[in-house]
Formats: structure tokens, sequence, C-alpha cells
């Protein structure tokens, strides 16, 4: 028996805008998923478990149709690896909130490539665990940009760039808590990002100019982050948010958890990732967290405190 767990993500500036080339900084959090595997006597076949998607068996020929398909695409890309075919069994446990933009989907790969390698005695370089899980997010998200599985894979604060790929930028996070708190509100992705594109081709002499502006603040984020300057970060947030409200992808009530977490104390909050619903990140004090978090309860159906996770994928003992 093996058990490895990883870490969900947060972006923390520059969703959106990162579709078109633009920096983005993703951060780990320390909500993690939990997978757990052992060996089946019968070779070839993946049996894969979660409380809330119930019990499936995977094989050769097996359709993608099932929710926990993907976890079968990165175990295989493991067995591939190793040059094995032994049967497996793999149960997950997860505190991260499934499609809320936290990446619950690539946390649970990462950690089925990491539990399954440990028991096949595999040694994988961060970057190989990070590919197997990225086998399993095209499964659910079509053509992801990978920051998912490289966040949960590596841990910390991850810069990414299309043209320049992924980075991880060294920071002390230990003073600061984040806070998350869900809008309530079902969104898609995909039909944000089109809208987003959409205003952006009618509006272009205009929004080149807040694209530009997202771009430079990234990159003044990134600063802010290598010096442990959170009042800064904060400030970036803010203004990020703005820039988000700017490009359409904000709501009354995303702007009301928005300004609630300012007024009780926390030193920056914006939309996180897609926007339109999903949730808001708001960056605290770690002394200041508990009266942000408590602020966010009376008005969210979910609120979650998290430390940076500085450790991505681990093994579980
Ligand atoms: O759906 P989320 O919260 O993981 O974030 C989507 C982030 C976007 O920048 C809007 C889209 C993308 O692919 O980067």
């Amino acid at each position: 028996m093996a058990k490895a767990s990883a870490p969900a993500k947060a972006i923390l500036v520059g969703e959106h805008f990162v579709v078109a080339g633009c920096p983005a900084i993703a951060v780990a959090l320390d909500v993690r998923a939990r997978v757990e595997a052992e060996t089946l006597p019968e070779g070839g076949v993946v049996e894969v478990e979660s409380r809330e998607l119930g019990k499936q068996t995977f094989g050769a020929g097996s359709l993608p149709s099932s929710p926990l398909y993907p976890v079968y695409v990165a175990v295989r890309e493991v067995l591939k690896l190793a040059g094995a075919s032994i049967g497996l069994k793999l149960r997950i446990e997860s505190e991260i909130p499934p499609a809320a933009g936290m990446g619950s989907s690539a946390a649970v790969a990462v950690a089925a490539v990491a539990a399954v390698a440990k028991i096949l005695g595999l040694q994988l370089t961060s970057e190989e665990v990070s590919a197997a899980a990225y086998a399993a997010e095209v499964q659910v998200h079509g053509k992801p940009s990978g920051i998912d599985n490289t966040v949960s894979t590596l841990g910390g604060a991850i810069y990414y760039r299309k043209t320049e790929g992924f980075r991880k930028l060294e920071a002390d996070f230990s003073p600061i808590r984040f806070i998350l708190a869900d809008s309530g509100v079902q969104r898609s992705t995909g039909e944000l990002v089109s809208r987003v594109l959409a205003l952006k081709a009618r509006r272009a002499d205009i929004l080149n100019h807040v694209y530009e502006a997202a771009a430079s603040l990234v990159e003044t984020a990134r600063g802010a982050i290598e010096r442990d300057d959170y009042a800064a970060l904060g400030e970036l947030m803010n203004i990020n948010h703005g820039l988000l409200s700017a490009i359409g992808v904000s709501n009354a009530k995303l702007e009301e958890l928005v300004y609630a977490a300012r007024q009780a104390g926390a030193l920056g909050a914006k939309i996180t990732g897609a926007g339109g619903g999903g949730m808001i990140l708001a960056l605290a004090w770690r002394e200041d967290a508990e009266r942000v978090a408590r602020a966010l309860a009376g008005i969210s159906p979910r609120v979650i405190i998290a430390p940076v996770s500085q450790e991505g994928v681990r093994i579980e003992h």
C-alpha cells in the first residue's frame, strides 16, 4: 500500500489575460487531495473509488465517460513508464471542493501518479509526475495550460507564461493566509473565456491597454512576492480585480464578497479563476484571517482559510 497527497491551487494574478499570452501567477494551497493505492491480484485492471463519485473499474477499452476515467489515464501513464501491467486499486479522499476553480482534478491526478509510482518502486522526476497528471487534465479540460498540475506537483508560487513555461518563485508565505469564499454561483470556464475573447476582439483598441496593464501588474506582483511585500501584493490583487471587472467577469455577488473581505481587513481581494461565479480569493495577515473568514461566512456558502503549501506532491506515511 502507498499513499500520496497533492495540494489545491488558486490563481493569484493574471487569469483570463494569460489566455492571450500575458503572464500569470498561481499558488498551491494547503488543502489536499489524498490517494491510496494497492495492488490487485488481477493484472490490467484499475479500480478507482471516491466517496463522492462511487467506484469504477477500468481496463483496456474502457470508455472515457466516467468522471473517474481521468484518474485511470494518469495511472496508465505511470504503468507505461514502468513497463508494468499490474492490477491496482485506488482510493481518493479530497478536501478540495470539485469544480470550484481550485484544481481538484489535477491534485487527484498528481497524488494518484505519485502513489502508483511509489507502489511500483519507480523514481519519477517532478516533470514526469506533472506530465502524467497533465494527460488526465487533457481528459477533463480539453486543452489546459498545465498550470494546475504544475502547481500541484511543485507547490509554492508558480509564474507562468505561454511563451516561457513555468517558473517557481521563492518566497516566505508564513506571515499570510489566503481566504477563499464561494459565491455559490455555478459557472462555465469555457463559456467565460469565449465571452472575454469576444469582447477583446470587439473592443480591441481599448482592451489592448487593459491586457498590457494586466501583464505589467503580474510582473510587479512577481517582484512583490520575491520581496515578501504582502501589502503591495494585496494592492495589486485589488487592481487585478478591477481589470477583471473591466473585462466583464464580475457580478454583484462577487463584488459583495470582495468588498466584505476588504472591509474586514484583507490586504487585497479579487475574483480567482474564470469569474462569473466561483470563488473570490482574499489575502490577509495570519492574525487577521479569522476575522476576514467570519465576515465572509455570513454571505458565502463556503469559506476556506488556507496557508500556501510550499510542499507540492508528497508521499504520506
Ligand atoms: O477555471 P479556473 O478557475 O481554473 O481558471 C480558469 C483560468 C482562465 O485564465 C480563465 C482560463 C485558463 O485556461 O487559463
